[in-house]
């Protein structure tokens, strides 16, 4: 496997994992598990931050793939909404997290399933880009 296989391939484990972890987490708070949603909420952060130091690495070693079919209007947009939110993102993951730490769990809770939300839809559209690319 090309190194730029094991780049790609790692990136996609990553934000999936990373995605699927936001998704227990939310599942493990409704059922009332505490722990556990803080645990996969952490771990979801960990593989959310594999992900942009592959990403980085691969951007940085090799040039962009570009989209040739026929749908780049779906295409495009897909691509500006997974690139905006992503960076929307992290000040909104590092809130969340803030203010779960400092115990302010009204606050937490305001902010969280916007997170939870923006969260999922980077780490899916991630995905979408992927096959729009293939
Ligand atoms: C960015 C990461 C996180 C996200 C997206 C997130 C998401 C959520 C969501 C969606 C809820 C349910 C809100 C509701 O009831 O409507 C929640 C509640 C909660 N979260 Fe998080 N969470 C995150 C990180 C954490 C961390 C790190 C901790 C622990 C340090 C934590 C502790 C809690 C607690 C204790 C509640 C329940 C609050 C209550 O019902 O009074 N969360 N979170």
């Amino acid at each position: 496997m090309s190194p730029y296989t094991l780049l790609l391939y790692g990136s996609l484990v990553a934000i999936a994992t990373s995605g699927l972890f936001v998704i227990s987490g939310v599942i493990l708070i409704r059922l009332g598990y505490r722990d556990y949603h803080k645990a996969a909420m952490l771990s979801a952060s960990m593989f959310a931050l594999i992900f942009v130091i592959l990403y980085m690495i691969r951007s940085s070693l090799f040039p962009h793939a570009i989209y040739t079919g026929s749908y780049r209007a779906l295409f495009l947009t897909t691509l500006w909404s997974h690139t905006l939110l992503s960076i929307v993102n992290f000040p909104m993951a590092a809130t969340t997290i803030y203010l779960a730490v400092k115990k302010r769990y009204d606050r937490h809770k305001k902010i969280a399933p916007y997170t939870a939300g923006v969260w999922i839809y980077v780490a899916f559209t991630g995905w979408l880009i992927y096959f729009f690319l293939r």
